[in-house]
């Protein structure tokens, strides 16, 4: 099967990684790909936002499967030029994209569709904005929204009323552009935060879904989770202590709604949700839509996947996908990142690095090759992915391989999966405080 994959980073590295496992045998191109996807397949000069140069492409070369990695290409409508090329792609269409690349639509959303979620509104007019503020019902902090995309820098939670004043008045005097010049303020939901996939086909007609094993991210770049927000330095799942009776009821209370909601509103399914939920006290509430694959959740959800990606992904892409249980291999698995130096303030590039002969899997997020070494290229640069019986052993398999990567400046977090462990072993569930 020929499948071009759009992106180049780990998410699309793990993709890659997994296309080629088989047991499909998977011709790959990558738009733009990077210097380790060359070693799967061929890499175009075609940046992810190329949608002229992308569809020209298709056009000439017919793939049988497009795979979209970023949001950005999705919210732009990469998924309905090629579509309309009668290509079959595994990501959504624009409309439908508008989940994750307005915060104010997904809320509506959620409201329309009875869907749990945090108390919010949406705002446009600064003086309206501060009357809101001053007057803000809900305990601090208060949560800042930009509306459109904003590189996953869009969402501030302010401490107290000054800096909420401060952040708003940034935001919509365009500090993400017009991104940020509407608002949402929303209600700070207190609990335990995680990432659930589910591949979601869905037309008017018909639809099918299959959840995907709940992850979670690990936002905060020190240990602790501490110091500033990140895309993720590590991620890990299942979830534990999270039962097939949990599950459930994140199943009846988001996900199936979310899926009806999609047919209500004529808005066409055909790649993946993720969703980002957080189990308050009062059960499990729906933060926000992605649409497409966290990373680094991907790289531990490709650990898991027990199924031959390329056609799995197809019959989503062709709306054949019959909704069943998906096949999972046993344990838990963990992926750890290892990012630059300065991230995520900024990344300090070019800084070769020490690369042996780890035993767990090495995925490539941001790096080059030069005069035959790896090159740092990127806020998060590498990560390692193991998959084992337990979380503890699958934590000593990373550790074992950390040593074999070094370079000046390399931050990791030692503690991932960490948490999560200790409140197994305390023997607490998802509705005890976190
Ligand atoms: P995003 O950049 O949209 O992924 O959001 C960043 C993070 O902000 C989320 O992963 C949550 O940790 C946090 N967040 C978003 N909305 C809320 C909320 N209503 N209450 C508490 N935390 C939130
Ligand atoms: N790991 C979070 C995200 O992909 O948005």
């Amino acid at each position: 099967m020929r499948v071009l994959l759009v992106g180049s980073g780990g998410r699309e590295h793990a993709l890659a990684l997994k296309l080629a496992e088989g047991p499909t045998p998977v011709e790959l191109f990558a738009a733009p790909g990077s210097d380790a996807l060359k070693a799967l397949g061929t890499c175009l000069p075609l940046p992810a936002d190329d949608l002229g140069g992308l569809q020209a492409w298709c056009r000439a070369e017919r793939p049988d499967l497009v795979v979209v990695g970023p949001e950005a290409p999705l919210v732009a409508g990469l998924g309905d030029v090629l579509s309309d090329l009668g290509i079959p792609v595994f990501g959504h269409g624009a409309a439908t994209a508008r989940l994750e690349g307005s915060k104010d639509f997904a809320k509506a959303f959620m409201v329309r569709h009875g869907i749990p979620c945090a108390a919010s509104v949406t705002v446009r007019d600064l003086a309206e904005g501060e009357a809101l503020i001053r007057s803000w019902p809900h305990p601090y902090p208060v949560v800042l929204k930009a509306d459109g995309l904003a590189a996953g820098k869009g969402v501030v939670l302010a401490p107290d009323e000054a800096s909420a004043l401060a952040t708003l008045r940034e935001f919509l005097a365009g500090a993400f552009g017009e991104a940020s010049r509407t608002v949402v303020l929303e209600e700070a939901l207190v609990g335990m935060e995680l990432s659930q996939h589910v591949l979601v086909d869905a037309t008017p007609g018909r639809s099918a879904y299959a959840l995907l094993p709940a992850c979670q991210d690990h936002k905060r770049i020190f240990e602790g989770d501490r110091g500033p927000n990140t895309g993720g330095m590590g991620a890990f799942g299942p979830i534990p202590f999270l039962g097939p009776e949990d599950l459930a009821v994140l199943e009846r209370d988001l996900v199936a709604p979310t899926v009806r909601g999609l047919q209500a509103d004529g808005l066409e399914g055909r790649g993946v949700l993720f969703l980002g939920v957080m189990w308050t006290v009062s059960g499990p509430k729906l933060l926000e839509y992605n649409v497409r694959f966290g990373d680094p959740e991907t790289q531990v959800l490709m650990q898991l996947l027990d199924e031959d990606l390329a056609p799995l992904l197809l019959a989503v892409a062709e709306h054949r996908f019959e909704g069943r249980a998906l096949h999972l291999r046993p344990g838990c698995a963990i992926t750890v990142v290892l990012a630059a130096e300065d991230y995520p303030m900024g990344a300090r590039k070019g800084v070769p690095i020490e690369l042996g002969l780890p035993d767990c899997t090495v995925i490539h997020a941001g790096t080059r090759r030069a005069e035959g070494r790896w090159l740092t290229n990127g806020g998060r640069v590498l990560n390692l992915a193991a998959r084992a019986p337990d979380r503890a052993e699958a934590r000593a398999r990373i550790e074992a391989g950390l040593p074999q990567i070094a370079w000046p400046g390399m931050q990791v977090r030692r503690d991932i999966g960490l948490r999560a462990l200790e409140h197994l072993r305390a023997g607490r569930g998802v509705r005890d405080p976190w």
